[in-house]
Order: C-alpha cells, then sequence, then structure tokens
C-alpha cells in the first residue's frame, strides 16, 4: 500500500479509500451488499494496508455506518475513519438533516453511537446548507471538535465560492477549517478542473474524489454498462453526465489502453487518479473483494504523460452534476 497525508494534516490514509456506500442493507439499494459480506471487504482492505474508509449518516440509513464500526472493531487505532452528515435521516423530523446546531449536534452523536466509537477522524458535510448561515455550521462543528467528538473536518460537493466562503469564515473566527473536499471527480467528469481543484491546492485541502470510476461506467465498455446489477439499476449513473463531452470515447480509450498494457479498465481510471497530484485518494466503491483488489493492483501502474493526455483529450465540458 502506499500512503499519504491527508491535505495540509499531518494524519496518513492509504491512496485508497475504500467507500462504504456499497454495504449496509440490501434493501436501501439493489446492489447493495449485507452485513457479512461487508465485513469480509473491510477485513480485506485492512490486510491490503487501507485504513481509509469513508461511510455516511445517510448510507443505509445508518447501517453502513453500524457495519463499519463493528467491522473495525479491534482495529479502530489504526483506522482512519471518515463519515457524512447532511441529508434528511428522518422524514418526519425536518431537524433529522441540514446543518444547523442541533442537526449537526444531534445527527453526530448518533453516527458515533452507530460506529460504536467515541471520536470519529474525519466528519464531514455532505452538501452545503442554503438554510442556515455558515457561522453558525462552522462554530458546531468547532465545538464538535473541542469536545473530542472529531479530530478534523471536511466538506464534500459544494461550488467553489461556497467552500471559500467556509474557510473565510472559520479563519476569520479562528475555529477549525474544513481539511478535505469529497468531490465529484473522475476521466468522465472534470468539472472541478475549473475553480474547485485550484482553490484546494492553493489552501492545502486534501482531496478524496468520489465515483472515481464514474460508478461503474469506466469499468465496462459503454455498451456494456448495463451488465450489473447497479448498472441496471442505479439511476445516478445515467443522471451525471457521463455519457456526454465526449465519455463514450475515453470509455473506448480507457478499454483501449487497458487492453494494450494488459490491466483492467477499472485499473487505468484508477491510476489516472493515481497520477493526478491533486488527488490525495479517490474513494473507491465495490461490491467484490476482487475488485478491491484491483484498485490494490492500480497503485503500481505507470501511465506516460502522452498515456495521460491521450485519455484526456476527448473530454469536452459538461453540465455541472453532483451538487447544484
Ligand atoms: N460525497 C458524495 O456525495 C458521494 C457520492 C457518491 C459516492 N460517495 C462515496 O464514494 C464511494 C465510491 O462511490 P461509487 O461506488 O459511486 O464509486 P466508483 O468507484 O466510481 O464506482 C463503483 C462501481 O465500479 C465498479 N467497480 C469497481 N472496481 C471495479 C473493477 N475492478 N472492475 C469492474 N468494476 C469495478 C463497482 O462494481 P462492483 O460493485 O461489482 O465492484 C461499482 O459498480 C462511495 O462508497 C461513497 O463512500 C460520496
Amino acid at each position: 500500500m502506499e500512503y499519504t497525508t491527508l491535505g495540509d494534516t499531518g494524519m496518513t490514509v492509504s491512496k485508497i479509500c475504500l467507500g462504504c456506500m456499497s454495504f449496509g442493507d440490501p434493501d436501501w439499494r439493489d446492489w447493495v451488499l449485507g452485513e457479512e459480506e461487508g465485513k469480509e471487504l473491510v477485513e480485506r482492505a485492512l490486510e491490503l494496508g487501507v485504513n481509509f474508509f469513508d461511510t455516511a449518516n445517510m448510507y443505509s440509513n445508518g447501517e453502513s455506518e453500524r457495519i463499519l464500526g463493528e467491522a473495525l472493531a479491534g482495529h479502530r487505532e489504526e483506522a482512519v475513519v471518515a463519515t457524512k452528515g447532511y441529508f434528511q435521516m428522518d422524514e418526519s423530523d425536518p431537524n433529522s438533516g441540514g446543518l444547523s446546531r442541533k442537526a449537526i449536534e444531534q445527527e453526530l452523536q448518533a453516527s458515533l453511537d452507530r460506529l460504536g466509537m467515541e471520536t470519529i477522524d474525519l466528519y464531514q458535510i455532505h452538501r452545503w446548507d442554503d438554510e442556515t448561515p455558515i457561522t453558525e455550521t462552522m462554530a458546531a462543528l468547532d465545538d464538535a471538535v473541542r469536545r473530542g467528538q472529531v479530530r478534523y473536518l471536511g466538506a464534500s460537493s459544494m461550488w467553489a465560492h461556497q467552500l471559500a466562503e467556509a474557510l473565510h469564515t472559520s479563519d476569520r473566527a479562528g475555529y477549525d477549517r474544513f481539511v478535505t473536499m469529497q468531490n465529484h471527480y473522475n476521466l468522465v467528469y472534470r468539472e472541478e478542473e475549473r475553480e474547485m481543484l485550484p482553490l484546494c491546492e492553493t489552501e492545502g485541502i486534501g482531496t478524496i474524489p468520489w465515483s472515481p470510476l464514474a460508478r461503474g461506467y469506466l469499468a465496462r465498455p459503454d455498451d456494456e454498462v448495463d451488465a450489473t446489477i447497479r448498472g441496471e439499476t442505479e439511476e445516478h449513473l445515467y443522471r451525471h453526465p457521463y455519457r456526454e463531452g465526449g465519455g463514450p470515447e475515453i470509455n473506448a480509450r480507457v478499454e483501449e489502453l487497458a487492453a494494450e498494457k494488459g490491466v483492467k479498465m477499472a485499473q487505468i481510471a484508477l491510476a489516472w487518479q493515481f497520477h493526478k497530484e491533486r488527488v490525495d485518494a479517490p474513494i473507491v466503491g465495490t461490491t467484490s473483494v476482487e475488485h478491491l483488489e484491483d484498485a490494490v493492483e492500480a497503485l503500481d501502474i505507470d501511465l506516460s504523460t502522452s498515456d495521460i493526455e491521450w485519455l484526456e483529450e476527448p473530454y469536452e465540458p459538461v453540465h455541472v452534476s453532483g451538487h447544484e
């Protein structure tokens, strides 16, 4: 395994983060693994040297957090545990979502309880909350750090001007600031290169992209995208503009380069991420041990500058996707 420090912090994480959206409760999404298979994934990840795990309160309505917590029993200190809050957890309770002080305090405590942990290493806001002043959110998050419930704070998909405002708010007040950005970024969705990634670089914010394989679109030829349960059933895969802006041509080039190098398409898509200096650790989603092992092997793939340019060349701007 290769390791890096996360953004400007001194905390070391594996260059692969295991995304835990893919296990929890199969009733939540058709492609989600149940408890035992989820625990097997975490166990294998630890064996492979992966120490970085990303979940959220909303994944399988809390089941992902609960299973991750149990799977990490006996490994708590070596693991870096990241979770998120924002989306409404209880339809009948408007305060179970958003980023008000009340929502953050209650949802953070619920995450800690499900994880069975006293402290979360990285607590992230899943989205921006237009209804809550950012000063209230940053004060509540800073208090959580002071209480010892959270070690570091992170943000996820939002506009770059919003991240800049949040950083400015915490800096002015002397609060802990966000140290990471979990954003939507892959070979067929590169809009983050315009504003967000340069901002993160200037501000020393670590980046941990979600859906680095474009939800599986970059793991198979274009005409086989619906060949898996996820491909067949996951509406987001089709809502994101992966097939626009040169997507099918990029998909074909990933396939061609993979064949040339004797590796899998998913490994080329991940190798591209590993070659991006601005990326700390992509958050890989998988429902199989084999695919997790593929991801780890992809760390050894060498891409030349011309390989990278060739893969990137067909990309054309697409509409912003992942946050509005
Ligand atoms: N902050 C946010 O708003 C946000 C949004 C989405 C996701 N996330 C985070 O990002 C993580 C990853 O998201 P994602 O699952 O959408 O990411 P992804 O890694 O882009 O896509 C996962 C898909 O790729 C397939 N795949 C992975 N490795 C493969 C391989 N070697 N060969 C063939 N197919 C392969 C998986 O299939 P198999 O299941 O068959 O392995 C799965 O269908 C989530 O778990 C979550 O932690 C965050």
